[in-house]
């Protein structure tokens, strides 16, 4: 695997390969990587000829310093996974090379980001829309791969790249799960063991929560006996919200009838850590 820390390096190189035709896989991360972040390689190794991750922690994406602070930072492990897995090029910038200078340009989705992550974590989908474009601008990647995981991040990314004229195709990969359901997360190895338990119940709720849709029930009794079962205190968790969405807009549904897709997604702290999770239903 080619290791590059300069930009214009990595582009110099990337020129060279695309002139021979090659297809560009493209896997942007934050490190601390998982069997999740394997299967994006994984499928970036199947759909094109010339796989890049790149493993950077973008500081203006956090809106909480101490959450920033406390992410996982495993880059030899991470190099070795990515080693493993066949990955053909890792972009790994210091922050010097991903923010020379103070940056002024400001990203807004408008309604894309007004709920869920947007609401409950002002200015992160700017941090994302801006250091995504940076690594577009960089690898300039026929297909980028994201995990279904961050849906909302997914929806964002998919409009920023239709909005910029960035010529790349975004691959939404599913979520993958450990063998309980809880959403595989590089935040989930700072839940306590009996945390990392009690986690479970969000793939839970979301999982009922489906099958009482599917059986007809309103949305709005759905969303409430959620609710209630999150904000039980014995489940351990602090509900910040559960969403029955469209799938496309992520605007809250009332009138199932009226949509082809539906998001359910839920956040919440389990002891200090913040999760998230969802599910897609078709319909
Ligand atoms: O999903 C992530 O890990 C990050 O938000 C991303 C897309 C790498 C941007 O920093």
């Amino acid at each position: 695997m080619l290791v590059f820390d300069k930009k214009a390096e990595l582009t110099e190189y990337l020129t060279q390969q695309r002139q021979t035709g090659k297809l560009i896989g493209f896997v942007p991360t934050m490190g601390a990587l998982h069997q999740g972040h394997l299967s994006l390689i994984e499928a970036s190794l199947s759909q094109t000829d010339l796989t890049v991750c790149s493993i950077f922690v973008n500081p203006t994406q956090f809106n909480n310093p101490q959450d920033l602070e406390k992410y996982p930072r495993t880059l030899e492990k991470d190099r070795e996974l990515l080693e493993k897995a066949g990955c053909q090029v890792l972009f790994c910038p210091g922050q010097q090379e991903m923010y020379p200078n103070v940056s002024y340009t400001n990203f807004s989705f408008g309604l894309l980001e007004t709920v869920m992550e947007g609401y409950f974590r002002p200015g992160h989908f700017h941090g994302v829309g801006l250091v995504v474009s940076k690594l577009f601008h960089i690898v300039q990647p026929n297909l980028a791969f994201f995990g279904q995981k961050d849906l909302q991040q997914c929806r964002i990314i998919e409009q920023l790249a239709k909005d910029l004229f960035f010529n790349v195709s975004v691959v939404v990969v599913p979520t993958m799960r450990e063998a309980d359901g809880l959403a595989m997360s590089s935040r989930n190895v700072r839940l306590q063991p009996g945390e990392r338990k009690e986690a479970a119940i969000l793939y839970k709720v979301l999982q009922e929560s489906a099958n009482r849709l599917l059986a007809g029930e309103g949305v709005q009794e759905i969303k409430k006996a959620a609710e209630r079962t999150l904000t039980n205190t014995t489940t351990g968790v602090r509900l910040e919200y559960f969403c029955i969405a469209d799938g496309g807009t992520l605007q809250p549904v009332k009138d199932v009838q009226q949509h082809k897709q539906l998001a359910l997604c839920v956040a919440g702290y389990v002891g200090e850590v913040r999760l998230i999770d969802n599910l897609l239903l078709e319909l």
